[in-house]
């Protein structure tokens, strides 16, 4: 546990919510699987110290908080009215690996640090305030992002416990070596009734704020995607004396596959195409490829677009394998169709900025977010902030200002005291 971070801030001082976000960032910063940069990923030693560092925060800023079965840290801010309805102010602790250090976490912190601000002004809401750090979003040990924001919005697919990491470990005996409790899963989804609302400050992960000089936005739609994890499997043989006409090498047809998506993705202009992962297993400089594993990441602003790429994507795959006599095991490991985020929410962010005196800028996230997985559950909205650095991220280039985050906190605090007034 950390405690030297001061205590929570007097609100009045210069960028006191934006420093003390800053602040802890990087005090969460400092739990990491790897040695230089900052890696945490679901479950890990790492992962499990930041939970506990949240909690501990949570704690201290009044709430009632608990670490649950999928790993998410879920504080509540409690109303004086008991059956009162709850408000959701949420995102993600877990990482890339070699990540920033503001991607997900910026939005628990400027919840955090929202609560410490109530809690010092003595202010309860006549609704419960819900603060969660989702356990893992990005998808990166188990190659099955939103796990704790799903389990939340009653959308777990408990068929996910099942997949293995990169070593072969099994999701669930990872959870349960973590004490949690896989068969409570189910029970932690929220009944739509209870709820008021979701909202997710994140960074922007663009460069469109920067370059228009903003320190916030307001999200219209958040972009799905669809992921597969593709195996091609060609014969290994000598290196030296294999002639090329007999060969059926698994990483030349990768490559294919690779350019293809980078082709076909470049169709339209909100469609994009990615292949993040690409490994030769067991590989040596003189083996022939046998085997070669692949992800594909596929996205678009507009639904149709993107289910037509993956189509012409898995088509291609196809006739890749059949013309080099290798092939190929396509696994679909994630899909999401793009969510708008609520009018009514958007509006409430749009007023809030507004009132700060900051012009109001709606944008699309081109990234998927926690907030998509409360779509047809309750009102969803999201608040970006700006990226420094070209607007980088998922990378330790990644970087935000203090007032910026400033900027957000108070923004966000307006639009939660205005929703008290006008619940
Ligand atoms: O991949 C994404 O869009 C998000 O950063 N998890
Ligand atoms: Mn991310
Ligand atoms: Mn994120």
């Amino acid at each position: 546990m950390v405690t030297e971070a001061n205590s929570a801030v007097d609100a009045s001082g210069r960028n006191a919510f934006g420093q003390r976000i800053m602040e802890l960032a990087g005090l969460l910063a400092r739990w990491s699987e790897t040695s230089d940069g900052l890696t945490c990923t679901y479950l890990s030693p790492a992962h499990r110290s930041v939970a506990a560092q949240l909690c501990d925060w949570m704690r201290q800023a009044g709430m009632a908080a608990e670490i649950d079965a999928t790993g998410n840290v879920a504080g509540r801010y409690a109303s004086d009215a008991r059956a009162a309805k709850t408000l959701i102010i949420a995102s993600h602790y877990d990482t890339v690996r070699n990540a920033g250090k503001y991607d997900g976490r910026l939005g628990v912190l400027t919840g955090l640090v929202l609560v410490e601000h109530l809690q010092r002004s003595g202010r309860r809401l006549p609704f419960h305030l819900d603060v969660i750090a989702f356990s893992e979003e990005e998808g990166v040990r188990f190659a099955t992002p939103y796990i704790g924001s799903s389990a939340i919005a009653g959308k777990f697919d408990t068929g996910v416990v099942e997949r293995r990491d990169g070593e072969g470990n099994r999701m669930i005996d990872v959870m349960c070596e973590a004490g949690l409790d896989p068969q409570a899963i189910p029970a932690l989804a929220r009944r739509p009734q209870d709820l008021l609302g979701y909202l997710e400050v994140h960074i922007e992960q663009g460069p469109v704020l920067l370059q228009e000089n903003l320190p916030v936005g307001v999200v219209t739609t958040i972009a799905g995607a669809v992921r597969h994890q593709v195996t091609v499997t060609g014969a290994a043989g000598h290196a030296g004396t294999v002639p090329m006409p007999l060969r059926h090498d698994a990483a030349a047809a990768a490559a294919e596959i690779v350019l293809y998506v980078e082709r076909r993705c470049t169709a339209a202009p909100t469609l994009v195409g990615t292949v993040g992962q690409l490994a030769v297993p067991a590989g040596a400089i003189n083996i022939i490829p046998g085997r070669c594993e692949l992800s594909l990441d596929i996205r678009a602003g507009e639904d149709p677009i993107r289910e037509a790429a993956v189509a012409d994507v898995l088509a291609e795959i196809g006739r890749i394998a059949q013309r080099r006599g290798v092939s190929v095991d396509v696994t679909e490991v994630a899909r999401g169709d793009n969510v708008p985020c609520s009018p009514r929410i958007q509006q409430l962010l749009a007023d809030a900025i507004a009132r700060a005196g900051v012009p109001v800028r709606q944008l699309p996230s081109g990234a998927g977010h926690d907030a998509m997985l409360f779509a047809g559950v309750t009102d969803l909205g999201m608040l970006f902030v700006r990226c420094g650095n070209g607007g980088v991220s998922h990378s330790p280039r990644e970087i935000i200002t203090a007032e910026d985050a400033d900027v957000a906190a108070r923004v966000l605090l307006d639009a939660v005291l205005h929703l008290a007034e006008t619940p």
